[in-house]
């Protein structure tokens, strides 16, 4: 598959509002201020479609983008946000728990997890409700390029072991920056939605 052609489409605050054309979706998911965003923008090759920011909580909705006319991606917004009130967390679960359970084209979820560091709890936790649902999933790594080759290698084999624990995961370095990962990211996207 090549990204040629890419769109925004809508943000979205209550289920009802998703997009309901027949089209397959993949979903990036990670903590605030992972990169999901810059991730989304690297494989589109678009600067600044979907925004991102220093300041974490950025994407606060579910924000749909149109891939070749024939294809959603959808930026979940990040938890782990301390600063956030407990309204807010809660409009985010009721959200979140509400697409999972309605979305029939979903066909498959981004987790991304940040290179330099220990996955954290909350990852973990996502991670292995992953790997219990029934749809296919791949951990990414990204912001590698904040480290040198030689410290990537050993921080992702202990971020590796310590996901093992939870679930058995695909796994993935990646960088917004530089475009690593990229060819292989659209090849697994490519792969899930024709299966
Ligand atoms: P929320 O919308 O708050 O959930 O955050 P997000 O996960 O969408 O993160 P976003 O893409 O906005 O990126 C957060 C910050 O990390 C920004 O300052 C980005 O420029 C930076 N960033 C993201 N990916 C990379 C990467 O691969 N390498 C480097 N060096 N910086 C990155
Ligand atoms: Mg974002």
């Amino acid at each position: 598959m090549q990204i040629k052609q890419t769109e925004f489409v809508k943000s979205v605050a209550h289920a009802s509002q998703i997009p309901t054309q027949a089209f397959p979706q993949i979903a990036f998911s990670g903590r605030s201020n992972v990169g999901k965003s810059s991730l989304i923008n690297r494989l589109m090759n678009r600067r600044n479609l979907a925004q991102t920011s220093n300041t974490p909580g950025k994407t606060r909705l579910l924000n749909f983008y149109l891939i070749n006319q024939n294809l959603h991606f959808v930026d979940l917004p990040g938890y782990g946000f301390a600063k956030r009130s407990k309204a807010e967390k809660k409009a985010w679960a009721e959200l979140i728990d509400a697409y999972l359970r309605t979305s029939e084209r979903l066909r498959g979820i981004v987790q991304l997890i940040d290179a330099r560091h220990d996955p954290s709890p909350e990852d973990l936790e996502v991670i292995a409700w992953l790997g219990e649902a029934n749809i296919p999933f791949l951990v990414v790594a990204t912001k590698v390029d904040k480290l040198s080759k030689n410290r990537a290698r050993k921080q992702l084999d202990i971020s590796l072991s310590t996901i093992a624990d939870v679930a058995e995961v695909d796994f993935l370095p990646f960088s917004s920056t530089t475009g690593t990962g990229r060819s292989d990211l659209i090849n697994w996207i490519d792969h899930v939605i024709k299966h």
